[in-house]
C-alpha cells in the first residue's frame, strides 16, 4: 500500500506526499532541541502541579506540596510592616499634636502617612498638591477659613464642616438677595464696599454707601476692618484669596445666595492615628499657624 515517499525535484527532500495545487509540503521534522525543551516543559508543568497551588477544584484548589499562599505571605509581610511601624505609631499615638514637630523622625512618620493619606481621602476635593479650586479652600496658604493651628486643622478634620456631626463647624451667611434682605441697589453698593476692602478698582461713591451696609449687616460675621473670623469660619475680605471669587458678578453672587461650603467629618471614617498624620501634613505643607 505505502509508496515510496518521493523527492522534492528542487531541494532533493523528503515530501510528506501532501500537495495543494502544485505546492507540494516538504517532510520536515521539528529540530531536536526544540522537541527537547518542549518536553522539558511539560515535565516542568507537572512538577509544578504537584508542589505549588494549581487546579480549581469544587470547593477550593489543590494545594500543592508546598503549601505556598500568596495570601498568607502578603498577610504576613503586612503584619511585619505594621510591627515595623508599631513604635512610631504608638508614639503619634501619644504625641501632642504641637509637639510632633520636635521629633525629627516622628514628623517624618507622620507626614509620609499623612501625605498618602490626604491623596486617597482629600485630594479629590483639595486638589492633588492641596491647591484648592473654587469653593475648596487651598491649604498652602496661610489665609483660614476655621484656624491654621495644628490643632484646629485637625478638629476641621475631626468634625467636618457643615456636616450632620454634632459638634460639627457651622455658621451660615445669609441669603441676602435670595430672602430680599437687602434691595439689588444695597447689594450692588455692598459688592462695591468689598471691591474697596480688597483693594481693588471701585466706585468711592457706591463703596461709601456700601460701608453703611456693611457695618450693620456683615461686620458681624467678617469682622469691622473685614478680616474675617476663624470662629465662624467667615473669610477675610481684605486681602486677594478668594474662595469664590473677588470679581465684582462673583462678589454679588455671594452676597445674593450666601454661601456656606461643607466638608465630610471624618472621625468615623478615619482612625485617630491617620487624622493626627494627615493634620500634621496639611499644617507642614506652608501655611500652618
Ligand atoms: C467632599 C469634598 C471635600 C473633601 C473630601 C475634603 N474636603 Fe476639606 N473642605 C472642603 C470644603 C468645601 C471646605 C470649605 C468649607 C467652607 O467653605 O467652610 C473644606 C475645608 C477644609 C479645611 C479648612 C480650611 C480653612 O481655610 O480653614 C481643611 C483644613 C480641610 N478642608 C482639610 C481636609 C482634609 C485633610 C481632608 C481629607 C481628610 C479634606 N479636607 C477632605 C471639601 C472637602
Ligand atoms: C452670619 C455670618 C455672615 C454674615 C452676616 C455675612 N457673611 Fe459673608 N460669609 C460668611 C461665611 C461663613 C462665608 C464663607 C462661607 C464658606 O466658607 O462657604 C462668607 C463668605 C462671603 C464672601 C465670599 C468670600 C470669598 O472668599 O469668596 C463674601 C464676598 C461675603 N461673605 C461678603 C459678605 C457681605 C458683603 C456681607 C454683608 C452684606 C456678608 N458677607 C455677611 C458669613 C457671613
Amino acid at each position: 500500500m505505502s509508496k515510496r515517499p518521493e523527492l522534492d525535484a528542487v531541494t532533493g527532500v523528503e515530501t510528506t506526499g501532501h500537495e495543494w495545487d502544485g505546492i507540494k509540503e516538504l517532510n520536515k521534522p521539528l529540530p531536536r532541541w526544540w522537541l527537547n525543551t518542549f518536553y522539558v516543559c511539560i515535565l516542568w508543568a507537572v512538577g509544578y502541579w504537584m508542589v505549588y497551588p494549581a487546579w480549581p477544584t469544587l470547593n477550593g484548589y489543590t494545594p500543592g506540596l508546598l503549601g505556598y499562599s500568596q495570601r498568607e505571605t502578603l498577610a504576613r509581610e503586612a503584619k511585619a510592616a505594621t510591627q515595623a511601624q508599631g513604635g512610631l505609631r504608638d508614639l503619634l499615638a501619644r504625641t501632642p499634636l504641637a509637639d510632633v514637630r520636635n521629633n525629627p523622625e516622628l514628623l517624618r512618620f507622620a507626614t509620609a502617612g499623612g501625605t498618602s493619606s490626604f491623596q486617597t481621602n482629600c485630594a479629590p476635593c483639595h486638589g492633588r498638591g492641596a491647591q484648592g479650586a473654587v469653593g475648596y479652600p487651598n491649604l498652602n496658604d496661610d489665609d483660614w477659613l476655621w484656624g491654621g493651628s495644628v490643632e484646629d486643622i485637625h478638629k476641621t478634620i475631626e468634625v467636618g464642616i457643615r456636616t450632620e456631626q454634632t459638634n460639627t463647624r457651622l455658621s451660615q451667611m445669609p441669603r441676602f438677595g435670595v430672602d430680599k434682605l437687602l434691595s439689588p441697589e444695597e447689594i450692588a453698593v455692598s459688592a462695591e464696599f468689598v471691591l474697596a476692602l480688597s483693594g481693588q478698582a471701585h466706585d468711592a461713591a457706591a463703596a461709601a454707601k456700601g460701608g453703611q451696609i456693611y457695618s450693620e449687616q456683615c461686620a458681624a460675621c467678617h469682622g469691622e476692618t473685614g478680616k474675617g473670623n476663624s470662629e465662624l469660619g467667615s473669610p477675610n475680605l481684605t486681602d486677594r484669596i478668594w474662595l469664590y471669587g473677588g470679581s465684582k458678578p462673583e462678589i454679588t453672587e455671594s452676597i445674593q445666595t450666601g454661601r456656606g461650603g461643607m466638608m465630610p467629618a471624618w472621625a468615623r471614617r478615619l482612625d485617630p492615628v491617620t487624622m493626627k498624620a494627615i493634620a500634621v501634613y496639611v499644617h507642614n505643607l506652608g501655611g500652618g499657624k
